[in-house]
C-alpha cells in the first residue's frame, strides 16, 4: 500500500497486503479478533436512517468475514455552530439501535469539529480462526450469490436531485439500513468458500477483488443481478455518479461485456452504500441456500454468476445465462 513497509506480525492472519474487508488477528485456536472502520458524509436526508445506514455499512465487513460484531466505537465530525446538536443525537440513536439489533455494544467514541458532517464506526468483531471468510478463495464450479439488490448510488443521485418517487426512495434506504446479520447467519450452514460485501468500488469492482490472484474467472450474467425498480430506466437518462466512472476506469481492464447495454455496464460498476453480501458456494448447495434466504426474507438475494477454471483472472459479463 502507498509503497509502505507493512508491519508484519505471526498473529496477524488477513492484514493490509490482502485488501480483505477487514483485518483478523489471533488471540488463541479458538478465537481471532476481527477490526474494521468504516465513515461517511449523509447519503440520505434524514439523521436517525443516516446513523443506521452508517452503522449497518460498518457491522457489515464484520459479516463478511464470516464473524459476529461485538464492541462498537462512534466517530464524528459535525458542524456544531451551523447544525443544531439534536441531529447528531438522531444520527447517533439510529447507530445504537442498529448496534443493538446486531446484538454489538458501543463502547466509545470520538467527535471533532469539522465544517462538513460525517459519521460511522469502528467495529471489532469475533471468529474462529478455522472460519474465516476471505474474498480470493473462489473455486472452479462455485456460484455467485449476491443477497441485496444494486443501485443505491445511482437512486441517491436521483433521490437528491428530486427525480425519485417515494416508493423508491424508501426501498433503497431501507436496504442500505438492512443488517448483513440474516444472510451471514444462514451463510454458516453452508460450505461458503469466499465472502465478500458490495461497497464503494460497485459489484464489478468487488468482485474484481476476488478474482484478482484467485487463478480463476467468473462469468456473471447482468439480467440476473437484482436491480432496484426503476434505476435501469434512470442510468439510461445518465443519471450516473462520478464515482461510477471511476470504478469502471479502474477495473475496465478485467471486465469482457459480451452484448450488455451500456446502462447495465453503469449499474453493475455503481458504487454502493451498505450493498449486500457477494458469496461463492458450492454449486451443489447453491440452490438450497438461495431458498433459505428467501425464506427468511432476503427475497431479492439471487444467482448471479459461475466461477470457472481460467487462470487468466478475468470477468465476462453477459446479459442471460446460458442454459
Ligand atoms: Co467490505
Ligand atoms: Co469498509
Amino acid at each position: 500500500m502507498c509503497g509502505l513497509e507493512l508491519p508484519t506480525d505471526p498473529n496477524l492472519i488477513v492484514g493490509l497486503k490482502s485488501a480483505d474487508d477487514a483485518g483478523v488477528y489471533l488471540i488463541n485456536d479458538e478465537l481471532a479478533l476481527i477490526q474494521t472502520v468504516d465513515f461517511f458524509t449523509p447519503i440520505v436526508d434524514d439523521p436517525y436512517y443516516f446513523g443506521q445506514i452508517a452503522a449497518a455499512n460498518a457491522l457489515s465487513d464484520v459479516y463478511a468475514m464470516g464473524g459476529v460484531p461485538k464492541t462498537a466505537m462512534n466517530l464524528v465530525a459535525f458542524p456544531s455552530k451551523d447544525m443544531d446538536l439534536s441531529i447528531l443525537r438522531e444520527i447517533l440513536k439510529g447507530g445504537i439501535d442498529k448496534l443493538r439489533e446486531a446484538g454489538a455494544v458501543l463502547v466509545g467514541g470520538h467527535s471533532i469539529e469539522d465544517k462538513e458532517l460525517k459519521y460511522g464506526l469502528s467495529v471489532t468483531g469475533f471468529v474462529h480462526p478455522k472460519k474465516v471468510l476471505v474474498k480470493k478463495k473462489i473455486q472452479a464450479g462455485d456460484l455467485l450469490v449476491l443477497t441485496k439488490p444494486i443501485g443505491t448510488g445511482i437512486a441517491t443521485t436521483a433521490i437528491k436531485a428530486g427525480l425519485a418517487p417515494d416508493t423508491l426512495k424508501d426501498e433503497v434506504t431501507n436496504s442500505m439500513a438492512m443488517l448483513n446479520r440474516y444472510a451471514a447467519e444462514i451463510m454458516e450452514g453452508y460450505p461458503v468458500n469466499a465472502c465478500t460485501d458490495i461497497t464503494g468500488f460497485g459489484l464489478l469492482g468487488h468482485l474484481a477483488e476476488m478474482v484478482e490472484g484467485s487463478n480463476y474467472s467468473v462469468e456473471l450474467w447482468a439480467e440476473d443481478v437484482p436491480v432496484f425498480q426503476g434505476v435501469l430506466e434512470m442510468a439510461s437518462m445518465g443519471l450516473i455518479p462520478a464515482g461510477a466512472y471511476r470504478n469502471r476506469e479502474f477495473r475496465a481492464a478485467m471486465v469482457d461485456f459480451l452484448d450488455v447495454p451500456l446502462s447495465y455496464q453503469d449499474i453493475l460498476f455503481d458504487p454502493q452504500t451498505s450493498g449486500g453480501l457477494l458469496i461463492a458456494i458450492n454449486s451443489a448447495f447453491a440452490q438450497q441456500f438461495l431458498d433459505s434466504l428467501k425464506v427468511a426474507g432476503i427475497s431479492s438475494a439471487s444467482i448471479i454468476g459461475e466461477v470457472f477454471q481460467d487462470g487468466s483472472e478475468r470477468i465476462i459479463v453477459k446479459t442471460k445465462r446460458e442454459v
